[in-house]
Order: C-alpha cells, then structure tokens, then sequence
C-alpha cells in the first residue's frame, strides 16, 4: 500500500507477553501467576485505591490539561520548577512525544541494542537512521556508543538500569561518556526502573545531571503500582520542556492517572514497604536459581534474566512454565532468544516460580 512509508511498513508488530485472562482461558487453569512485565506485585497503594474511587465521579470531564497538580507536586518532592517537569501516557508517551518535538529530517539515534523495547518500537518508527550498538558483558557499552557520535546525531538514549538485563551504567562511566557528547544531542535517561536502584553503589542518580541537554524520565508505573493507569514525568530544562508541551496530546494523562499518582506520592511507606519486599524475593529467587544451576545476570531492578544454552530450551523453560500458569517472558522479541526474564512477584507467586521451574528444569 503506497499510502504508507517504507519504514513503517517494514515494522514488526510489538509481540507482547500473555495476559492473565488469555491463559486462563487457554489453558483452563484457575490461578495464574504473572511474571513478565515487571510490575509492583503488591498492586498499588492503597491512598492512590482511595484517590481512584473518589475521582470515579468526575470521569466526564477532561484533566487539567497541563496536569498542574501533579506536576507541582513532582516539582515540591524533587525541588525543581513547574517548568521542568512533563507529564505523559507513561514514559513510553513521553518517549514519543520526545521523538515528534526533537528529530528533524537527516538526524540520527544512538543507543544500545536490544535495549529496552518499547522504545525500539518508537524510534523504528521515526524513520530516522539508528545506531543500535552492542552491549558487552549484558551491559550498555558506552565507549563503543561514542564511536557512532557524528554531526547528524540528535538523540541518545540510555535505559539505566536496562531492561531487560537489569544492569546499570555507573556513574564514572556515563560522566566521562557525557563530556565528550556535543550539547547539541538530546540524551534520553530513561530511570523506569530508579526506586529499585537508587541506593546501590555507583548508580547515578541523573538528577544530578541538570544539564541543557538530558530529559530524565521516570514512570508510575513500577514501584508506584499503577501500570495500567499511564503515568509517566519527565524531567529536563524548561526550554526542552516547554518545546516538548507543545507537542504532547494536551489530556493526557487520564484524570484517574493523574489523581492516583498525586496519593501514590503521599505514600513513602508503600515505596519503602516495595522496595525491601523486592529486595528479598530477588535474593531468593537468585540464590535458588544459582543452586539448580541456571545461569543469570545479576540485577538492580524488579526482574531477573536467566539464560539458556540454546533458544530451543530458553523456548522450552517459557512454554512449560506457561502451562503450569506461570507467565514468565521468553526474550526472543527483545532479540535475546537464548534468554528468559522472571519478574519478581510477591513471596507466593516466587514460590511457585521457584517449585515449578525445579519441576520443569529435568524436562529442559
Ligand atoms: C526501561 C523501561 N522504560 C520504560 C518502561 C515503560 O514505562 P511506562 O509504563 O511508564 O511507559 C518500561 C516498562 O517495562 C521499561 O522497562
């Protein structure tokens, strides 16, 4: 079909992870545990629960289209100016937005391959030329990235931690990596996944980097539990941000997103309570992996990646689990086909994983 550009039709279609309900009625099985796509098992906070059920009654009308409150209430925790904060339908919505406010015909992407996902979908869409560079040892390889700076480069993006490795670029690394980046390049640090990071050592926290050119994005939709709701901020100087408002859908996001993040911020103890919960069972479930043998990348997020000796048993470990009701994610569309990523559930749902994947391990 002419009416479409050649880079949109070359596209692959998003293959996302089973849902719940599809197994359930596939498989005929009453409990299903879901552990692919690094959610806060724990659900979300009950003050963002309450904030839902007392904004049902507005749903008729639209948002603040600017999102105010919440944004202010971003600026007070963070202490930064109403002006450096967006909002979006997630990051992943800012992400795009991003794209549609920055890229010019002729400019170019930089980052790591087999990042995260969604924003490959994002960026293959753009039509821009891209440099999707190798990682070495699991982790983004910043020195090789730098090598792929040119005149025409315009943005560059960064998962820290990466998913769907769940490792992170430290500190000295990205600062030696950003004195040698022309300030005419955007750089993208996309933080999904800091709750989970921001104390380990080394991580550095991209807030200390108010630097013209780097837009911080984080999202509600990991620790704070709110995943289906769509709310994801970003920071960055105001004149990044002010260009970026002007291009981003003007009610997004949903009032209920927006309500149920302002509470979710009342709620430190729920993100503390979170944090350590998904310190435990990531400790747990790495220990018992180590002792039947599976090989794994060490962590500093909410999931863990095991890898397989070939695709056939990366497949395999995905479908026999599947069958038992545990939904893990193969990581074939991420273009690691020998690997297998396990979100962290809460103890039950570990516990399953656990049992079931010694169950199945023989038939691998
Ligand atoms: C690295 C990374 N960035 C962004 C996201 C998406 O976040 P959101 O739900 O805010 O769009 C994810 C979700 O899996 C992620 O892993």
């Amino acid at each position: 079909m002419t009416l479409v550009p050649s880079y949109i039709k070359n596209l692959k279609n998003y293959v996302p992870g089973k849902s719940i309900d599809s197994v359930k009625n596939e498989l005929g099985l009453k409990k299903i545990y879901k552990l692919a796509s690094n959610e806060n098992p724990n659900g979300p906070s009950k003050k963002a629960l309450n904030a839902i059920k007392n904004s049902l009654d507005s749903i008729h009308r639209y948002p603040d289209p600017s999102g105010l409150e919440l944004r202010n209430k971003l600026a007070q925790k963070f202490d930064l100016k109403i002006d450096n904060i967006v909002l979006g339908s997630g990051s992943e919505g800012i992400m795009s937005t991003i794209m549609r406010t920055f890229l010019n015909k002729g400019d170019e992407i930089i980052t790591a391959k087999n990042s995260f996902i969604g924003f490959k979908v994002l960026a293959n869409a753009s039509g821009k030329k891209i440099h999707w560079v190798p990682m070495k040892n699991h982790k983004y390889d910043l020195k090789h990235m730098l090598k792929f700076v040119n005149k025409n480069t315009k943005i560059i993006y960064i998962a820290n931690p990466d998913n769907p490795m769940g490792t992170f670029v430290k500190q000295l690394e990205f600062e030696k990596f950003y004195s040698k980046i022309p300030k005419r390049v955007l750089i993208i640090f996309d933080e999904a996944y800091f709750e989970y990071s921001k104390d380990l050592k080394n991580y550095p926290d991209s807030m200390n980097y108010r630097y013209d050119n780097i837009i911080t994005l984080r999202t509600f939709s990991k620790i704070y539990g709110l995943a289906g709701l769509r709310v994801g901020y970003g920071f960055a100087h105001s004149d990044l941000i002010g260009n970026i408002m002007k291009v981003k859908e003007p009610f997004t996001p949903s009032l209920l997103g927006i309500n149920a993040a302002i509470a979710a911020l009342d709620d430190d103890a729920f993100l503390k309570e979170s944090v350590n919960k998904n310190k435990i069972e990531l400790k747990t479930l790495k220990n018992e992996l180590d002792k039947m043998g599976i090989k794994n990348i060490p962590s500093s997020t909410n999931f863990i990646t095991s890898m397989w000796p070939s695709t056939k048993a990366a497949k395999r470990i995905n479908d026999l689990l599947l069958k038992k009701g545990v939904i893990v994610r193969h990581l074939a569309p991420f273009g690691w086909p020998k690997y297998v990523r396990f979100s962290i559930g809460n103890k039950d749902e570990n516990k399953a994983l656990i049992s079931n994947l010694e169950n199945v391990i023989k038939e691998v």
